[in-house]
């Protein structure tokens, strides 16, 4: 007798698809079989029963470093989460310039603990790496279970230069941390914003042409040049462009320990959007931004080639008005309106509808891209599959279900989604964390503090050869060390 069984469903992971039923105790997944019994059971008769999603990029209860702060807290980003099939969430603890990482983590700590519904952890964002940061503070983190580190090569009060990220690819690679990057070139972007607003260009529009394509292979490619350098891992995330996803493919060919995210919004909305009347497109700006058609379809062929390892929403979600994307006014230019937009709830509706169900990817595929490949690349093997002894983290989801997404239905303390009107088939029914009902056929089971932090482990880079160059092979660098 189990604690609770889901039974009659099918069952889907990234490798199979099968008929089973799960018995679940003690919050984990102790059984796969027929005729399971359980003190409690939900019956899955005729619905899929997937691994609960891993959202691994969003910005929940986070100030900007010129103080605007997501609309989203960790109860609200974590009930949207849950609502939009999602079991475990991975926001960023963003360190600013002059503050400690471990009192940014205490900081994010108490903005979660008691707040979240679905179990987290956090991506710690270092912005200011100092030689104790580098020395003591980081490997501090990673013993609290924060093993990635995220740095930005871009936004002003936020960026490091090379040899600082040279520095943090150096100390998370030792500690078997994943160092992620935002990757823009910022001098570019400096000097085009000036340009477009000597012009009087002001418009949320000239949002796109302020950070131009070159842009971002131009920092991808630097990027990787320099997590090849050190032999480090290094994720590079929302990837917006086909030359930015070209560099990742030729980089994993060449066995480097490079890895990709891209998101929704690039796949689903073009910078068209942004040319909406008066200020509507500024719902629609975020960093790096949307681009075209042609770039859709071309990010499409990378997801089904297996480029990306990770689809994310990057929900930043800031209300259009003067608590967000108004607090400038409503003739700032572009350049003073805070970059992101909201859909942690639509990750997966959009990839299921779009791709499982137009034939564009696998219900494999499909799964690695929700939870396996996150669960994996951020050190979290107890979620992200539905096996013997994994955490009971289950979404059950109704293929057949059509819904057209309207703000309304979001549960995010947004006001708008870039995402209105599309009819999307195929939506997460019921949401499970560690065997604990979060939503069931759309109603909010859980309560806010029901979510654990996950202490999150070392990543596991198999298959991921990588490779010495020559001026840091030790037999001829004349004594350089990697290691810190
Ligand atoms: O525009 C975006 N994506 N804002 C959120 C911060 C970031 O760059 O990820
Ligand atoms: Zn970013
Ligand atoms: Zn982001």
């Amino acid at each position: 007798m189990f604690d609770l069984v889901i039974s009659g469903g099918t069952v889907a992971t990234a490798a199979d698809t099968f008929r089973a039923d799960i018995g679940i105790t003690d919050g984990r997944i102790a059984a796969l079989g027929e005729g399971l019994e359980g003190a409690d059971s939900i019956d899955a008769g005729g619905r899929l029963v997937l691994p609960g999603g891993i959202e691994a990029h969003c910005h929940i209860a986070q100030e900007s470093a010129t103080g605007g702060m997501t609309s989203d807290d960790y109860r609200s980003g974590s009930i949207s989460a849950a609502f939009g099939g999602n079991s475990c969430f991975i926001p960023f603890a963003a360190q600013h310039r002059g503050k400690g990482v471990t009192e940014t983590l205490d900081l994010y700590d108490s903005r979660a603990m008691g707040a979240s519904v679905i179990d987290w952890s956090y991506h710690l964002i270092v912005a200011d790496p100092t030689e104790t940061v580098l020395r003591d503070e980081l490997p501090a983190a990673f013993a609290r279970g924060i093993t990635s580190f995220k740095v930005f090569m871009t936004y002003d009060l936020m960026r490091v230069d090379d040899a600082q990220f040279l520095d943090i690819l150096t100390v998370a690679k030792t500690h078997g941390a994943l160092t992620m990057v935002h990757a823009e070139n910022s001098g570019m972007i400096a000097w085009m914003t000036r340009r477009l607003l000597e012009a009087g260009h002001t418009a949320p529009r000239y949002h796109a042409p302020s950070h131009p394509a070159l842009a971002e292979s131009e920092a991808i490619n630097r990027a990787i040049s320099l997590a090849r350098l050190v032999d480090a891992p290094l994720l590079i995330v929302h990837v917006s462009t086909p030359e930015g996803a070209g560099l990742v493919h030729d980089a994993r060919l060449a066995g480097a320990k490079i890895f990709g995210e891209t998101c929704p919004q690039y796949l689903f909305l073009t910078r068209d959007d942004l040319d909406r009347p008066g200020m509507e497109g500024a719902k629609f700006m975020c960093s790096p931004p949307l681009r075209d058609t042609a770039t859709q379809e071309a990010l499409w062929r990378h997801i089904q080639g297996g480029t990306f390892s990770l689809w994310s929403s990057d929900h930043s979600p800031y209300r259009f008005d003067d608590t967000g994307k108004l607090a400038k006014g409503t003739d700032a230019h572009f350049g003073q309106i805070a970059n992101g937009m909201p859909g942690i709830g639509l990750r997966l509706p959009l990839l299921f509808s779009e791709g499982v169900n137009k034939g564009r990817i696998t219900l494999q595929q499909f799964v690695a891209l929700s939870a396996s490949n996150a669960a994996r690349l951020y050190g979290l093997p107890q979620k992200g599959s539905i096996a013997i002894g994994m955490d009971a983290d289950i979404a059950i989801w109704n293929p057949q279900e059509t819904r057209t997404v309207t703000v309304k239905d979001q549960h995010d303390n947004m006001d708008y989604t870039p995402f209105e009107g599309r009819k999307l088939t195929g939506w997460p029914t019921t949401v499970l964390t560690r065997g604990r009902r979060v939503v069931e056929d759309g109603r909010l089971i859980a309560t806010p503090g029901d979510g654990r932090f996950v202490a999150r482990e070392r990543i596991d880079l198999t298959g991921h050869p990588g490779a010495t160059v020559p001026e840091l092979d030790p037999a001829t660098n004349f004594g350089v060390k990697v290691a810190p």
